[in-house]
């Protein structure tokens, strides 16, 4: 309690400037954080999951509404098996160890991306997730897994054509509600760890007008203070969408 006190006191906000309301994550660095230590990849994927509950619990206290984590990209199935299977375990895992503690805060889980091609009993993890917190109303958790931005558009316009949309009906409200993220705020700000400056094909509709911020610091490492030290620097940024001030 006196730490995060502490942590308020020499806090880098702005009072009363406005936070993100949505703010996405690409959570990397988890190979090179644990390569640096002369661990195992997996090891990296170990403490980058156990990061998530940590920088969520301060979202929360910085009033964000939503939270989309990067998980699990539609390209990340090409690498190795073992990698892919581990990243595949642990996410079922934390879905059972976490969904009580998730639920009783409150916190709402969904999903963007494919659960086609998933093991299809982590799929009815997910499912049963998804559907156990839908009411809940402190913080929606919005894991991208088995995500691709371009996979979520081709999607959007089979479902669109399938419903028989005709063409004059197509605009960009409606789009954005055959996304996965259909009734979500467009993510204000985007994060990057592990210091790359790329999408990797991360909400590519969504994403239009968010404030991009990239730090060299790998995932596991990045903390409540990295995350207030974002949303600092995304309070002094101006957003002009396209007009003159
Ligand atoms: C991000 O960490 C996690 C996933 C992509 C699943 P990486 O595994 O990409 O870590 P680096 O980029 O190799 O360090
Ligand atoms: C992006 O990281 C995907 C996730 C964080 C899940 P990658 O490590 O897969 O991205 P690239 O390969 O550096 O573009
Ligand atoms: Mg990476």
């Amino acid at each position: 309690m006196a730490k995060s006190t502490k942590q308020r006191a020499e806090s880098p906000l702005t009072p009363g400037a406005p936070v993100p309301q949505h703010i996405g994550i690409i959570m990397d660095g988890n190979g090179r954080w644990a390569k640096a230590r002369g661990l195992p990849r997996a090891m990296g994927h170990r403490a980058g999951t156990k990061n998530i509950r940590r920088v969520l619990e301060e979202a929360v206290r910085l009033k964000i509404q939503v939270l989309t984590i990067y998980a699990f990209s539609t390209e990340n199935w090409g690498r190795p098996r073992a990698e892919v299977g581990h990243l595949m375990r642990l996410i079922s895992q934390s879905i059972r160890d976490e969904l009580d503690e998730l639920d009783a805060n409150g916190v709402q889980i969904r999903h963007s991306g494919r659960l086609s091609g998933v093991d299809p009993k982590l799929a009815e993890q997910i499912r049963a997730a998804i559907e156990r917190t839908k009411h809940n109303d402190t913080i929606v958790l919005n894991v991208a897994f088995n995500y691709g931005g371009r996979a979520e558009i081709v999607d959007a316009i089979r479902h669109i054509m399938r419903d028989g949309i005709a063409p004059d009906e197509v605009t960009e409200e409606l789009i954005s509600r055959y996304l996965y993220t259909a009734g979500l705020p467009d993510p204000d700000m985007i994060i990057r760890t592990g210091g790359d400056y790329r999408l990797s094909n991360f909400l590519t509709w969504q994403a239009a007008y968010a404030e991009y911020y990239s730090t060299p610091t790998y995932w596991p490492d990045f903390d409540e203070a990295e995350l207030q030290q974002a949303v600092a620097v995304f309070q002094g940024r101006d957003r002009r969408f396209g007009l003159v001030k």
